[in-house]
């Protein structure tokens, strides 16, 4: 699929600088699309503008902004003074791993502002853009531990539940006004972010932990035809089981005893 003939001319990722993002936008701008680069750090977003505009001969502009900001995306729409955004991906999240009551509320709060409600002001803001356009794709980065509970993920998973629910909601909304919408449920995938939780191999059957571009390149091919999706064949083998085959109860102690031998919990 042209993604740019589709769509439109430009892409904004919201958590672009590394790991699954990184892989969004240059297999974007490899597509000719000029880009909208956003994540805290402006040193490794410097870098990958360059990279990809002398790469593909592209626009990039990136942006610097704390996404858990509680008026970021007023910030955003304000530094983007009118530019119109065609396909929107939001990947950046918080992830707070270990026992509920070891992590403070205010850090849980900043994950939902992060994993919630900022993704939900800029679908509001840039879908309605879209919808009277008449054309656009949104892409909701989520996560199979939002598939069910998962014990010591508890938050993070569930913030991840509600972008899956919040993609697939508006994927029918939307399907004949021109938007696509789809949610990327991703299992483990070799990001710095994941490698930084140094996580334990669990076991002989524990599906591979993915590379980032197999992660985007899944997506985009999905997008359009599904409201969300498992990325990778072992992953989606691993949910039918849980999701499909075993009782709820059981899936909930599978996921929570994983997670805890991953971490050493
Ligand atoms: N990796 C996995 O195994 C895995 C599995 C399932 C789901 N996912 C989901 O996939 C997405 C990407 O994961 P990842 O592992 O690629 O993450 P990552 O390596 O931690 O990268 C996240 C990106 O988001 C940016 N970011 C983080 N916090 C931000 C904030 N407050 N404001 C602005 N930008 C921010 C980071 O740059 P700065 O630090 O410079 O801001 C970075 O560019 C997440 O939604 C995650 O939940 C990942």
């Amino acid at each position: 699929m042209n993604l740019k003939q589709k769509y439109g001319q430009t892409a904004m990722i919201a958590g672009a600088s590394e790991g699954i993002g990184a892989a969004f936008a240059t297999l974007l701008a490899a597509e000719g699309m000029d880009l909208v680069l956003i994540a805290r750090r402006l040193q490794p977003l410097q870098q990958l503008a360059h990279l990809l505009e002398n790469k593909y001969k592209i626009n990039v502009i990136y942006i610097s902004c704390d996404l858990s900001a509680i008026d970021a995306v007023k910030e955003i729409e304000g530094i983007l003074d009118g530019k119109e955004i065609s396909l929107l991906v939001f990947n950046a999240a918080l992830s707070v791993i270990g026992p509920f009551i070891n992590n403070s509320a205010e850090i849980y709060s900043q994950m939902v502002q992060l994993n919630m409600v900022t993704p939900l002001n800029m679908l509001h803001v840039f879908g309605e853009k879209m919808l009277t356009k008449g054309k656009g794709a949104i892409v909701l980065m989520t996560s199979m531990a939002g598939l069910q509970g998962s014990g010591f993920l508890s938050v993070y998973a569930a913030t991840k539940a509600f972008n899956r629910v919040l993609a697939e909601s508006l994927w029918y909304e939307w399907k004949d006004s021109g938007v696509d919408v789809i949610a990327c449920c991703a299992g483990a995938t070799s990001t710095p972010g994941f490698k930084n939780t140094r996580p334990e191999k669990t076991g002989f059957f524990t599906p591979r932990v993915m590379d980032p571009e197999e992660v985007a390149n899944e997506c985009f091919k999905k997008l359009g035809r599904q409201p969300s999706f498992i990325t990778g064949r072992g992953n989606r083998i691993a949910s039918f089981f849980m999701q499909k085959i075993l009782p709820g109860k059981v899936a909930v102690n599978i996921m929570g005893d994983t997670t805890r031998k991953m971490y050493r919990l």
